[in-house]
Formats: structure tokens, sequence, C-alpha cells
């Protein structure tokens, strides 16, 4: 089996610069040699072009937002032709709509949306107007027009396709649109009352008539204490046991294929323990076991 890494360094979805060094701080955690190890063949193929942030004036941000996810958009599709599985390195959670648009593009695939947001708001509703707290909105068709259009016109997933895990920060309307989407919700306090194991296995469960699974993993979904290097931390997260234990039994389904990492901030980081974590559960969702 080959995974493909592709690196997108865009931080043009929110508004604090350093989550465009994700790809390289997950790279330099040694993502490539712990997968090659688990008997994976291995191939990176650098980083999307992004502009620099700072040469992009507000107006122009979701046109280059369109234009990475475009780019994102046809390496998945690529990467899918090809037959390799990819992960996609964030880059903030924009990354999203060119990844899960672009592995959807010949067949529709269960998306499980780790997160401590739900990514659900549209520029009607949005407190903050980030593009990163939409990117799942964007996915079901609505929002920003080159967004929802990018790769082919309109929504790339269908609510019952998605299974949100870890949420426990909302803005008031973004909740009521939630909720009438008819998505599948794993709270914090469903794990809590659930647990992980029960949590992961409906997951699995709801998703496995599609016959494969994306895995976007937001690292701000897990407790800050052990995951700092995030743009938004929100207290309360998956604990490190439960992020492995949601990983190992993804892995258990064999569905697995396409993955996205994203949020990673190494300027918020210590010691680049942030992408260190990211790639120990990659390892755990690509099949590693205890014994
Ligand atoms: N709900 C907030 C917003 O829309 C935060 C979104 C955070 N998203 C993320 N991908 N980290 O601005
Ligand atoms: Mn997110
Ligand atoms: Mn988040
Ligand atoms: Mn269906």
């Amino acid at each position: 089996q080959t995974i493909r890494i592709i690196g997108v360094p865009i931080d043009l979805g929110q508004p604090r610069r350093g989550v465009n060094m994700g790809p390289d701080a997950i790279r330099y955690a040694g993502l490539a040699e712990h997968l090659a190890r688990l008997g994976y063949h291995v191939e990176d193929q650098g980083n999307i072009h992004v502009p620099v942030r700072d040469t992009v004036p507000e107006v122009q941000m979701v046109t280059e937002i369109a234009r990475t996810s475009s780019a994102c958009y046809a390496q998945a599709r690529q990467a899918r032709a090809d037959g390799t599985i990819p992960i996609f390195l964030g880059g903030d959670h924009t990354i999203a709509v060119g990844s899960v648009g672009g592995v959807t593009h010949d067949t529709p695939c269960g998306v499980i949306w780790i997160d401590a947001h739900a990514d659900f708001n549209t520029p009607a509703i949005s407190p903050s107007g980030n593009v990163h707290g939409m990117s799942l909105s964007i996915l079901l068709g609505n929002g920003h027009e080159a967004l929802v259009n990018c790769g082919r016109t309109g929504a790339k997933i269908d609510a019952s396709h998605v299974v949100l895990v870890g949420i426990r920060d909302l803005d008031p309307l973004e909740k009521e649109v939630l909720t009438r989407s008819g998505i599948t919700t794993f709270t914090m306090r469903d794990i809590d009352e659930m647990g992980m194991s029960r949590v992961a296995r409906e997951a699995v469960s709801q998703l496995s008539h599609l016959g494969r699974l994306h895995v976007s993993l937001d690292m701000d979904s897990l407790e800050p204490a052990g995951a700092p290097g995030v743009g938004t931390p929100v207290p309360g997260g998956l604990t490190y046991r439960e992020a492995h234990l949601l990983m190992e039994i993804l892995a258990d389904s064999h569905l697995l294929s396409s993955m996205d990492i994203v949020e990673i901030n190494p300027i918020m980081d210590t010691s680049n323990q942030t992408a260190t974590l990211a790639v120990k559960l990659a390892v755990s969702l690509f099949g590693k076991r205890i014994l």
C-alpha cells in the first residue's frame, strides 16, 4: 500500500500566522519514517503553493483559498486515481474543502470530522468571518460560492455521510444550523457518558455502508495540555488515550482511504509536541497495535 503525503501550508482561513508551518512540523516529527516502519510505501509530494498571508489583501482572501482548494482537490483526485492513500497536512481546516472534495470526486465516502469545533458557520452567521470555521458547511454546499463550487459544482458530501467527534465549542447560530442539518454528532458530553469505545464503533457503523472513510483530524480536538500548538485551543478535549482508542477502532474497520491533519501551529507549540502527537495518532490510525 502506498501512502502519499501532500502538504497544504495554508493559513488564510484564520487570523493567526504559524499554521502555515504545520506540514513541515509534521514531517519533522517523522510521519513518513513511522509509516514506513509499519510496512507502507510512503511518497511525499511536497507542498501545494500557497501565497504568503501578508501579501494577500483581505478582499482577496476567499479567492486565494479557492485557488489553493482547487489545487488540493486536483491532488486528492489524482492520489485516488493512482491508488494511493493521501494524507493532507495543513494548514488550517480550509484544506478539507479541497481534500474531501477531491477524494469524493469518483464516489461518496464517509467523513469522520474530529474537532473541538463544528466548522459549520456560513458567512451570514459567522461571528469571526474566518473561513476555517466554515469548511464543513462549505462541503455540504453552503457558503462562499467560489468554495462551494471548488473542483465540481455544489455540495461534495451528504449530511448523513458525516460524523462529528469531540465538539465542544460552537457559535450560537452555528449550533442551530448544525442541529437542523441531520449530521451525527458526538459531543464531549457524549464521549464522557458513552465512552470513546462506543462512540467510535457507532461512528464506524453509521458510515461503513459507504465502503471507505476519510478522517479529518483537527488537532484542537485534543486536550490543549497535550496539544498546545493549535490556533484555537478549547479546554475539555480528548485525552491522549481517548484519541488513540478512536484511531485504533477506526483502523480496525479497514475502511480508511484518506486523512487530513490540520490546525497545528508550531509558533504556539513547545518542542513540536503537537506534531509529534499527531504523528503517533496517524500511526495508530494506519494500524499500529500495542501487541
Ligand atoms: N467557530 C469559530 C469560528 O467560526 C472557530 C472555528 C475554529 N475552526 C477551526 N478549524 N479550528 O470562527
Ligand atoms: Mn476544524
Ligand atoms: Mn477546531
Ligand atoms: Mn448513504
